[in-house]
């Protein structure tokens, strides 16, 4: 009996009551490899003492003081660190609770940064098909996943979307990834005509696409076109690195892969690394300055912004990647990682894409590799393949509606940075057993 309404009510759920490196211990002593992070959170694994250290501290020095009254220490170090390290013209930080409101947040910094300049007949957002922003009401509206849209539908703002870079289906035979990049880049470009280019505040987009497409990175040259677009339209770009930022894809920023500098980049996930709720809204110097010479102050907040405890703990957690050059064993497990399933999965008749970069990577399913047909949605591979990694002892982030946001399945994996190459080795055999049981299961029904 439980008095929680968990995500899957009709399903109950082991209980973690340790954590190990990158384990986690249930109730009844069984260990499970966070082969994702969770949701690609637990960056450090579970028993980071430095980082419950640092949070302890806080804690005993002050938990927590408003921000409509103090700044705080923490915060102020963990904006000059983040600010120091951020790609070039990025000046300031907002901090916050999760993704979901740094999300929010950005898209009502966009709004407000437009009505400061006097244009406030600008109304819309430009956003991409196949990508996930936060479940709050205005990062859900601008998401591109029918599924988690599908039943506040009536309720969400209006929505302006384009095609995703997704090589793997998107790009045409004897299309080269270059003019496939340019092809889906310059969608941009129509959709500003057709609302008009007066109209648009800002395009946002995942800088590797996580949960809904599993771990998809554009093609090179995509997002350079995509930022000249926004310039030439003066429209902001913002960049959402919730799920691939602070160091997940090998470089602390995903953009920094781009080589381009967005007008707002939003993380969380990795931030915290799990050992805080947090999230954070990174913002150029030129938008903070026209809020500044405008009304003076972002009409916007919420209670535990710049929370003291949650920015010790992601200072803390920042520090120590920096200190153990954990970015350099993102790269070199991820190499490993992405070796290693291509060795054991590269010519498998049901997995027709591995992809993604550093600790970030997917695994795609499908019924045929020569068709990319998917496997009927009705039967929940993605699903089968979670709850036989769990009994193999294995936490991976399969998720459903690849292809349309209804069929199509995926596998993400996101370990913590801190693996060695042993873990590289046990997570794919384990996701190797729950594959090929679930594969079963589906052949059987
Ligand atoms: C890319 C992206 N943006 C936003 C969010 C929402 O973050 P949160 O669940 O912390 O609100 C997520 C969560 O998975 C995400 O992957």
């Amino acid at each position: 009996m439980t008095r929680i309404l968990h995500r899957d009510p009709k399903h109950s759920l082991p209980v973690a009551v340790a954590g190990h490196g990158p384990y986690v211990v249930d109730s009844a002593g069984k260990r499970y490899l966070d082969a994702s992070g969770g949701a690609a959170v637990s960056c450090l694994g579970h028993s980071y003492k430095p980082v419950v250290e640092a949070i302890a501290a806080q804690l005993n020095r002050l938990p927590y003081a408003h921000t409509g009254f103090f700044t705080n220490e923490p915060s102020e170090a963990l904006a000059e660190f983040l600010i120091e390290r951020a790609p070039k013209g990025l000046s300031k930080v907002y901090f916050l609770s999760g993704g979901s409101e740094a999300n929010e947040t950005a898209l009502k910094l966009a709004r407000q940064y437009f009505h400061e300049k006097g244009e406030a007949q600008r109304r819309w957002v430009i956003s991409r098909h196949q990508s996930y922003h936060g479940n709050t009401l205005g990062a859900l509206s601008v998401g591109g996943n029918p599924g988690r849209r599908r039943v506040y539908e009536p309720i969400l703002l209006p929505a302006n979307y384009i095609s995703p870079c997704y090589a793997y289906r998107g790009q045409a035979d004897g299309e080269s990834a270059e003019d496939y990049g340019l092809r889906v880049a310059n969608e941009l470009e129509a959709k500003i005509q057709e609302l008009g280019p007066d109209t648009v505040i800002s395009f946002i987009a995942e800088t590797v696409v996580g949960a809904t497409l599993g771990a998809v990175p554009a093609v090179p040259g995509y997002f350079k076109r995509v930022k000249e677009i926004c310039e030439r339209h003066g429209i902001l770009l913002i960049l959402d690195e919730v799920m691939s930022g602070m160091g997940r894809t090998g470089s602390l920023f995903a953009c920094e892969q781009e080589d381009i500098t967005p007008d707002i980049v939003t993380c969380a996930k990795g931030l915290g690394a799990g050992y805080q709720p947090i999230g954070a809204c990174l913002l150029s110097e030129e938008i903070y300055q026209t809020i500044l010479g405008g009304s003076g102050a972002f009409q916007h907040g919420f209670t535990y912004i710049g929370h003291a405890t949650a920015c010790a703990g992601a200072l803390a957690v920042q520090q120590a990647i920096e200190r153990e050059d954990l970015l350099a064993n993102v790269r070199l497990r991820g190499a490993q990682l992405a070796d290693a399933l291509q060795r054991r999965f590269g010519e498998h008749a049901n997995v027709g894409d591995i992809r993604g970069r550093g600790l970030f990577l997917g695994v795609e399913l499908v019924a045929e590799r020569a068709s990319k047909r998917p496997f009927d949605p009705d039967l929940k591979l993605f699903a089968r393949v979670k709850r036989h990694a769990m009994e193999a002892g294995l936490m991976c982030y399969p998720g459903g509606g690849t292809v349309d946001g209804r069929a199509g399945d995926h596998v993400l994996l996101a370990p913590p940075y801190i693996i060695e190459e042993d873990h590289v080795g046990e997570i794919v055999d384990k996701l190797a057993t729950a594959l090929e049981a679930a594969l079963k299961e589906v052949a059987s029904t």
